[in-house]
């Protein structure tokens, strides 16, 4: 029933409120722009610090307002979720690099991850939530309890069980993504990319599932497009399954006329492990169980929900310098940087 003063229209087209946590990390910002060009939510963009410069930013997007939440504040994110209609919800691991411990810390996730789900409980409760959709990370088909996988995956799955324990599994959506492109802009000397250097964790001939940060976006906006076939499901999503090798000719590919061999450069093991030794315990899990996207299920959803992946090819074009399609701003910063001109040969 229509009330006092409404049309048919905005009746029809009322804009859904969506609440985005962790709003002004890459798979935040990727998502809050993806809603924002649909003109269908208003957003509430959920971070600690609302005056930031990355806060600041997405307050310019169309129907985005800002609101100050911290995932270790459960009354702050009582009231960022107060009246919304849908939740995406992620988490962080990271909390500041220490000598022997690196700065993933799993307990720093959980708590996060089961304050989030309290609340999201909450919200449901009260009667106004009707979807949520948690971002997790990929897991092979049957990733096996004792096998020794990193920290910030088990959490993430326990989190994933929290959702199950408070059921509240009827609400949800899990996207699960794989690792992103953007990881291949460390800044690891000597393995930073570069027109001859193309970065990686895992061995060379190995099928490693990539995705874009900003494609999460693409997938939040798409299982919302039908949000009752997609609740209640879990998705590993991936763009790219690529070996090292074709990922370093994807890029030689794009700078060909300059003459350049681009080779793949593994990072060694022992490195990661000592700098960042949960990624090394990573890197030895994607090497042995694989990720577990299905990349030809995938391509059927994709299609289904209007998801047009970004490929590797794609988002290394969009960071070649244009106007001079010979050099990239990678090349230019390692040009640029004192240390990187000891590889400069
Ligand atoms: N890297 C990969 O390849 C990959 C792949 C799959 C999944 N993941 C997962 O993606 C997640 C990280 O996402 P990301 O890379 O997009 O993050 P990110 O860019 O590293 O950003 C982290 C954000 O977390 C926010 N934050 C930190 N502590 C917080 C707290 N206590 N409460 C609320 N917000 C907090 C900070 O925002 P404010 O300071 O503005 O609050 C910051 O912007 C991790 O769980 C990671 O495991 C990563």
């Amino acid at each position: 029933m229509l009330e006092q003063g409404e049309s048919i229209e905005s009746t029809i087209y009322k804009k859904q409120v969506i609440a985005v946590t962790m709003a002004t990390s890459r798979q935040g910002v990727g998502v809050v722009r993806e809603l924002s060009k649909t003109n269908k939510y208003i957003i509430r963009a959920v971070t600690r610090n609302i005056k930031s410069a990355k806060a600041q930013d997405l307050e310019g997007l169309n129907n985005v307002e800002l609101i100050k939440g911290d995932l270790l504040d459960s009354e702050s994110l009582r009231r960022a979720f107060d009246g919304v209609d849908i939740i995406f919800g992620n988490t962080t691991p990271t909390k500041g690099w220490k000598p022997f411990r690196g700065s993933i810390v799993r307990s720093y996730e959980l708590e996060q991850g089961f304050n989030l789900i309290n609340q999201v409980k909450y919200a449901h409760q009260k009667g106004n939530l009707k979807h949520f959709i948690f971002s997790s990370i990929s897991k092979a088909k049957d990733p096996l309890k004792n096998d020794p996988a990193p920290g910030h995956f088990t959490s993430k799955w326990d989190i994933e069980e929290y959702i199950e324990k408070k059921d509240l599994k009827k609400i949800t959506t899990v996207l699960r993504p794989v690792s992103y492109f953007e990881n291949f802009e460390n800044k690891l000397p000597g393995f930073t990319i570069s027109k001859e250097i193309f970065p990686g964790i895992v061995g060379k001939n190995f099928k490693w599932q990539t995705i874009a940060v900003d494609d999460i976006g693409k997938w939040v906006r798409g299982v919302l497009s039908k949000p009752e076939k997609y609740k209640n499901q879990s998705i590993n999503i991936a763009g790219e399954e690529l070996t090292g090798i074709e990922m370093a000719l994807t890029l030689e590919s794009l700078i060909s006329l300059e003459g350049f061999k681009t080779n793949y450069v593994m990072i060694p093991r022992l490195a990661i492990k000592l700098l960042e030794y949960d990624i090394g315990v990573m890197a030895d899990w994607i090497e042995r169980s694989g990720y577990g996207a299905d990349m030809k299920k995938l391509k059927a959803i994709q299609k289904e929900l209007n998801i047009v992946p970004t490929s590797l090819k794609e988002w290394l074009d969009a960071r070649l310098e244009k106007g001079n399609n010979t050099k990239s701003n990678w090349l230019r910063q390692w040009k640029d940087s004192q240390w990187k001109l000891q590889w400069d040969k």
